[in-house]
């Protein structure tokens, strides 16, 4: 017998008519359920931020998930919180990146756990908005050992477990939309995620004869607290608003990069390999676009720029 709970559907037509932006498709799950089921993911800065939010969906989608980052305190209750709001199982281990002993022992930790691993998402990040010239080297080091050398570190550890055990495997590198065209004021991120792309696009062709594909998402702006913290501090928050060089006007929202990556961890995308896509409403070619800027110009004066060239 088919039954309709009137009151159910009269809330959701409510919801629909005060807030549509609570509807959109892009916050919506995207994935068929159980679409990673029997996979074990691994999430470096899983416990925080845009990793939480990937982990979060694949822990919905049947995954079995390892969250790692420097603060086990942070890692536990994530751990907690995810397992009573997916029912899924997740495991949490301390590891800095830039150790690759560490990086060993969550390798190890999450195969004893888990029984085997399917991917890597390298997601752990160090950034701050600085001029170069202000920076000790010690500062330029440490940015470049947790987004390089952490994703390299990783990389090497799951690649070589990978082949030895002829075993096929996934790497998913999140970088940004600067690691192809560089940025000023993150000049060590935007070094290092240039290298992180560099990494994913070779092994894509080296280690494809293992079965192991490379991908990237480079991300626009996602407000985080990890990010905006470093990024958009106090003074400049009031002058820099993320939104307003996207043309879609508006920042990302965090399902909606969680689909994308489901999707590019899943064997879904089995003939993606080498790929970084970009999610960002447009934002890096509106600054790249030599004649972008004249978006400002109002309708009326294009007349009159039109007359003074035709004379
Ligand atoms: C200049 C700074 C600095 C700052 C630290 N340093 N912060 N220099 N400006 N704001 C210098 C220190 O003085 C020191 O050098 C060196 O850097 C190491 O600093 P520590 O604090 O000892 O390092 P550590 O405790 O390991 O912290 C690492 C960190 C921190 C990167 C500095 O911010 C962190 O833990 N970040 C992790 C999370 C994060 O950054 N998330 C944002 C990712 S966002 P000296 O010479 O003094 O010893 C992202 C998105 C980009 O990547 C795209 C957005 C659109
Ligand atoms: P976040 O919450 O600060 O995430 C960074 C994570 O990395 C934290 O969980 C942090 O945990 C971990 N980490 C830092 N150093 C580490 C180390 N040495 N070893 C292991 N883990 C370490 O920021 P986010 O915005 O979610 O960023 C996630 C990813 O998205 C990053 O790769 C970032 O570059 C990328 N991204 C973000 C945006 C955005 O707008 N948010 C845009 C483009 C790209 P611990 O402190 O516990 O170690």
């Amino acid at each position: 017998m088919v039954t309709f709970n009137f009151q159910h559907l009269a809330f959701n037509i409510q919801n629909l008519t005060l807030n549509p932006s609570q509807m959109a498709a892009y916050s919506q799950p995207m994935l068929r359920d159980n679409a990673l089921q029997g996979k074990t993911i691994v999430v470096t800065g899983g416990g925080t931020g845009l990793g939480r939010a990937m982990t979060t969906y694949f822990l919905q989608l049947g995954a079995n998930v390892t969250i790692s980052s420097r603060k086990l305190d942070v890692l536990e209750k994530t751990a907690e919180e995810l397992r009573q709001q997916t029912g899924g199982r997740v495991l949490a281990v301390q590891c800095d990146v830039r150790k690759y002993d560490e990086v060993e022992n969550m390798l190890q930790r999450t195969i004893n756990e888990f029984g085997g691993v399917d991917v890597l998402l390298n997601n752990a990040a160090g950034n701050f908005i600085s001029p170069t010239e202000r920076l000790s080297h010690k500062a330029f080091d440490v940015i470049v050992d947790i987004v390089l050398k952490g994703s390299y570190n990783c990389t090497l550890a799951f690649g070589k477990r990978w082949i030895a055990d002829k075993k096929p495997g996934t790497i998913l590198n999140i970088v940004t939309t600067y690691a192809s065209v560089g940025s000023a004021y993150v000049v060590p991120s935007a070094t290092a995620k240039a290298g992180v792309l560099a990494l994913t696009r070779s092994l894509a062709v080296e280690w494809a004869k293992y079965g192991i594909r490379s991908n990237a998402i480079a991300p626009g702006p996602f407000p985080t607290e990890g990010a905006w913290s470093r990024l958009f501090p106090e003074p400049l928050a009031k002058k820099l608003d993320p939104a307003a060089s996207v043309p879609l006007k508006r920042v990302g929202e965090h399902q909606e990069l969680a689909n994308l990556a489901a999707y590019l961890v899943s064997d879904f995308s089995a003939y993606m390999n080498g790929e970084v896509v970009t999610i960002d409403g447009g934002e890096w070619l509106n600054g790249a676009g030599e004649f972008n800027k004249l978006e400002i110009i109002p309708a009326p004066m294009w007349d009159e720029i039109e007359k003074t060239m035709r004379r």
